[in-house]
């Protein structure tokens, strides 16, 4: 009988702590963040009720673990002052409105979704809900930005005691969590106000930071000595001048583990480090651009040829020259320069792209200036295995 599973002792003690949902029991990088969190909560600890507060950072800075980690002391804390505390804990992601939000808040608490109804009706199924917790509620909404501009939910709350919604010995307090800088700036006035103050800022990790956060983690994940110091520095280092992600540390890690695993080798080096990078970053570009339209593509086309020219950063109206040449080359139709500018732009979102806007000399007015965001060999590598570009990133050498 063959043996169809691996064993994977070898190399991995215990590899859930490596998984995207695992949630580590202490962030020392984050005790300044950490503090500033729990003395907003503080006064729902005795007579009053915790404070809103907005936690901002790009991702993977450790937003959500800390607001886990911090609820869960709050409610140890909370259990033992005899305190009446329930903490309901959403994640936003993929879903684009305030109404949506609600809807699924009360499918959490019914296990009935009132999607359909009249946006009134679930707000008010939504405060009867929370009338009938009680107590001290803390809310917190994780990832809100998905939500766009669409700031009703938050709205809503930030007036529901002065609109009687909620009963005055109810207290609802939100802990706001996003990953877009802008996103606070961007809503209305009231809900800006309910922020002030209190805004905790994630400031992105550096090198230094990510190898404690790494090492803490490989201590636990690999078998003893297993993995060089040296792998990890270089895991580290390697998201340090991305975008500073402990998860994009993690995912180095764990893959350079899994490289090591599948070549039978017994320990973690600086080669499967360097290997695992490679293959993360290819991963990672290939999820943003897979799913995209052939006008997305030739975009991204035009501008990793001028990226490799060491011609970026560049405006629309250079990019929007080289892409004519690019439809050219693959007889395919071109359209406009504002077209080619919102492609760019939905590029941007997903973090393909980077753009910076900057008033151009003489002429006036506020341009455009595109460059790569992601690694230029891996877009290369990503492009040219899309059947349809077939030929066109020749081009580029
Ligand atoms: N200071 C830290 N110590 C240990 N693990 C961390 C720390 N910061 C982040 N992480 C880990 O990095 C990954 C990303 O963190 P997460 O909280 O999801 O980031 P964000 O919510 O800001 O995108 C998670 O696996 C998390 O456990
Ligand atoms: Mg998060």
């Amino acid at each position: 009988m063959p043996d169809y599973f691996q064993d994977r002792s070898s190399v991995f003690r215990d590899e859930s702590v490596l998984a995207e949902e695992y949630t580590p029991h202490e962030l020392p990088e984050r005790e300044e963040e950490l503090s500033e969190l729990g003395a907003a909560l503080s006064p729902g600890l005795g007579t009053g009720a915790p404070h809103d507060v907005f936690l901002q950072g790009k991702t993977g800075q450790g937003k959500t673990a800390a607001a886990r980690f911090i609820l869960s002391e709050f409610e140890t804390r909370a259990a033992e002052n005899d305190i009446e505390l329930t903490t309901i804990f959403h994640s936003c992601a993929g879903q684009t409105s305030s109404y949506q939000v609600v809807c699924d808040l009360v499918e959490k608490k019914t296990g009935e979704n009132p999607n359909g109804h009249p946006k009134r009706k679930v707000f008010d199924h939504f405060y009867d809900l929370i009338n009938d917790i009680g107590g001290t509620i803390v809310l917190v909404l994780d990832e809100v930005d998905s939500i766009g501009q669409d700031d009703l939910l938050l709205y809503e709350l930030s007036r529901a005691k002065d609109n009687d919604h909620i009963a005055d010995d109810v207290g609802v307090s939100i802990i706001g969590i996003s990953n877009d800088g802008n996103f606070l700036a961007e809503l209305s006035p009231k809900v800006k106000d309910s922020f002030r103050e209190r805004r905790v800022m994630f400031d992105a990790y550096d090198a230094s930071q990510l190898r404690s956060i790494l090492e803490r983690r490989a201590a636990m994940a690999f078998v003893d000595g297993v993995v060089d110091e040296s792998a990890i520095a270089l895991c580290a280092g390697y998201a340090a001048n991305d975008q500073g992600s402990a998860r994009q540390a993690i995912d180095y890690l764990y893959e350079a583990g899994e490289i090591a695993l599948q070549q039978g080798d017994d320990r973690v080096t600086d080669e499967h480090a360097e290997k695992a990078e490679a293959k993360v970053d290819r991963r990672s570009i290939m999820r943003s651009i897979e799913g995209l339209t052939l006008q997305d593509h030739l975009a991204l086309v035009a501008l990793v040829m001028l990226e490799s020219q060491g011609d970026t950063p560049a405006r629309t109206r250079k990019v929007y020259a080289t892409y004519r040449d690019v439809c050219a080359e693959l007889e395919t139709n071109d359209i406009s320069l504002d077209r080619v500018r919102d492609h760019l732009k939905e590029l941007d979102l997903l973090g393909v792209t980077r753009y910076t806007i900057r008033t151009a000399g003489s002429e006036g007015g506020r341009k455009y200036f595109w460059e790569l965001n992601t690694d230029l060999g891996a877009t290369i590598n990503v492009l040219d295995s899309i059947d349809r570009l077939d030929g066109v990133l020749g081009l580029v050498d």
